[in-house]
């Protein structure tokens, strides 16, 4: 496997240099693209918290290489798995919705547990496959999620989803990518996605750079978009899917459910089977990470709420099963999600 590119589809967002950790800084984007060196676990550890490089598969990827540079500051340690324990907790505790990020831990800690002769060497092979796999994964998500949607059909997408969020192409974003390459799509719509606008900094960005028209909208707009029937499917991602089919994604995907159902559209979640967490057995018992309340009352750095008003800033959110049409991942789809029926697709 390789890190290979395909048409609608140039954007990488991470890269092993050697001894460090490259990532396309998602904060600056899309005025800049500055790539920022990580060369210590603490380092990645504090990218991922600050939002540097966010989205669920993106997360877990950048975090086993996170896992290699510890590997690599501790070498000379006489026990190296103990040596590398703080900074495996340290690198678990940075965002706690994403499941991937402990999913990726997990591999990393087995590799680690073998006792391999080159430790070094292993980690870097396990986080190169980690990202090579996600890649492979989002290409098999974009036929078998392209295949759902019928020819001239509108999506509507939220927050981003694409290569910036994961090893490259993206999840939601690689069914659109591929929908659109197919000629299946009338029009492409996103939401802007507050607090952060990863739908109108990031998504925007990349289908912008790949050729791929899109239109922006507030998240206030759904609705009345939906209602005009110029939208057949809603298309997300999601940072934790439980057992039972409920998903946990971006803040406001709820809402595009309830409101997707409302006016007949159909409702997709594209991830890969890392996002799923059959130890979870509903979406009540996923962490939701809450942020500060100044990335409300806030935009782009800017004060925009009057002085003195403060915030709740939950950045997730959790869509019942009963309301998802379709959940896509690299082993196949599942209909009308339930427990049972992701039991059978995770066996
Ligand atoms: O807070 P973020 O930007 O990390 O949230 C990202 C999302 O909610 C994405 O939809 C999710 O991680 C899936 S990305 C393929």
């Amino acid at each position: 496997m390789s890190l290979e590119t395909r048409p609608h589809d140039t954007i990488r967002a991470m890269r092993w240099a050697e001894n460090r950790l490259q990532l396309l800084d998602q904060r600056r984007l899309p005025g800049e693209a500055v790539w920022l060196d990580c060369r210590t676990a603490q380092e990645v550890a504090t990218a991922i918290r600050e939002m540097v490089v966010r989205g669920a598969p993106a997360i877990g990827i950048t975090a086993s290489f996170g896992v290699v540079l510890s590997a690599m500051a501790h070498a000379e340690a006489p026990d190296l798995p103990q040596a590398m324990e703080a900074d495996l907790r340290l690198l678990a505790e940075s965002r706690p919705t994403a499941v991937n990020l402990f999913w990726a831990l997990d591999r990393m800690r087995r590799v680690l547990a073998a006792r391999p002769a080159d430790p070094v060497a292993a980690l870097l092979a396990e986080a190169r496959a980690i990202h090579e796999e996600d890649i492979a994964a989002n290409y098999r998500m974009g036929e078998l999620g392209a295949a759902l949607i019928a020819s001239g059909s509108g999506v509507l997408t939220h927050c981003n989803t694409g290569s910036l969020a994961t090893g490259g192409f993206g999840t939601a974003l690689g069914v659109i990518r591929q929908a659109w390459g197919e000629g299946r799509l009338s029009r492409i719509f996103a939401d802007e996605t507050r607090p952060w606008l990863q739908g109108a900094r990031l998504t925007a960005w990349e289908l912008v750079q790949d050729g791929i028209p899109l239109d922006l909208l507030v998240e206030g707009a759904a609705a009345a978009l939906l209602r005009t029937g110029q939208v057949q499917w809603v298309i997300v991602g999601s940072d934790r899917i439980a057992a039972n089919g409920d998903v946990a994604n971006k803040i406001g995907t709820y809402s595009l459910a309830v409101h997707a159902r409302h006016h007949g559209a159909k409702f997709m979640v594209v991830a890969p089977s890392s996002t799923v967490d059959m130890n979870t057995p509903d979406g009540a018992s996923i962490p939701i990470e809450t942020r500060e309340p100044a990335e409300v009352l806030a935009c782009a750095g800017q004060p925009v709420a009057a002085a003195g008003a403060g915030a709740w800033n939950p950045v997730f959110d959790v869509t019942p099963a009963e309301l998802v049409d379709a959940i896509v991942t690299e082993r196949g789809v599942v209909e009308r999600p339930d427990t049972a029926k992701m039991r059978a697709m995770m066996a």
